[in-house]
């Protein structure tokens, strides 16, 4: 993936993004429709530890990372994303500090230097995962987690087809690791482009292991059932697109989310 389609695609649509999403400035989230941080448990305790966010976007998790007593830091390789980050911070009156950086280039951390590297929904479109790997690797300290969430691999390769009445899903190819394209298009015909690489779980598994990582964890979260939810409980999800609700009959069929926690001995 171009670093520079990305950086475009992703300072493009900013702006409608953050519009669009709810995230949680209370909970940290592991992406659309799954229960956070305050339900897995998975970054321990957080108070005092140094804690970098890898694709930090709008900055969320770094924000209540810091509201919950942690030291924490954001990246993003978007400008657009970045500036809106360091607002949020500031209404949301507190400080972490945000920077513009590829996550595959670490180089502004010194070696050891945090407990948590944490990523959300931002692992996919990296082009060259084993440099990141090792980046995170690098900067952790002995015995600090790296906590990542991204699409799950069914679903990155799952579509939507119809079989009589029935809509069911489809899988094109779980095996077919070649680039791939996927757009985000807005009502305000805003649309971006984007290139980035399927990966499946064997694929993560292996990475990491051959990186150094202990693997603690591999979560599938079951989505919530939201038409059984009141607003009141769907307002407390973490990260909801309109777009699920819609149509939450088929996406709480297979899993959204994995979510991988892993160690660095
Ligand atoms: C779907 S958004 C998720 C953002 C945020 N974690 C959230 O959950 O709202 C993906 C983010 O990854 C960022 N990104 C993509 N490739 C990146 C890279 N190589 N290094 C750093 N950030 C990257 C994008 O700019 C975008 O902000």
């Amino acid at each position: 993936m171009s670093e520079m389609s990305t950086r475009k695609g992703w300072n493009l649509i900013s702006r409608r993004y953050q519009e669009k999403t709810r995230i949680s400035l209370e909970d940290v989230h592991y992406g659309p429709i799954s229960p956070g941080e305050l339900e897995l448990k998975l970054l321990e305790d957080v108070k005092g530890k140094d804690v970098l966010e890898i694709g930090c976007g709008g900055g969320q998790n770094a924000i209540v990372l810091s509201k919950w007593g942690a030291k924490s830091v954001g990246l993003d390789i978007s400008e657009e994303q970045i500036r809106y980050a360091r607002k949020l911070a500031a209404k949301e009156s507190v400080k972490v500090p945000f920077f513009v950086r590829n996550m595959e280039d670490l180089s502004e951390f010194r070696n050891v230097s945090f407990d948590i590297v944490l990523s959300s929904f931002a692992i996919g479109y990296v082009e060259n995962l084993k440099e990141a790997f090792e980046e995170v690797f690098r900067v952790l300290r002995r015995g600090g987690l790296f906590v990542f969430a991204d699409v799950h691999p069914l679903a990155d390769r799952g579509r939507v087809v119809r079989r009589g009445k029935r809509r069911i899903w489809g899988i094109s190819n779980y095996f077919d690791r070649r680039r791939h394209t996927w757009t985000w298009k807005f009502e305000d015909g805003k649309v971006a482009k984007f290139i980035g690489r399927h990966r499946t779980i064997q694929d993560f598994f292996d990475l990491l292991v051959a990186t150094g990582f202990v693997i603690e964890k591999i979560l599938e979260p079951e989505p919530y059932s939201l038409n059984k939810m009141s607003e009141d409980e769907r307002k407390r999800i973490p990260y909801v697109e309109l777009r699920f609700i819609k149509n939450f009959d088929l996406w709480k069929r297979i899993p959204f989310t994995i979510i991988f926690k892993a160690r660095k001995p």
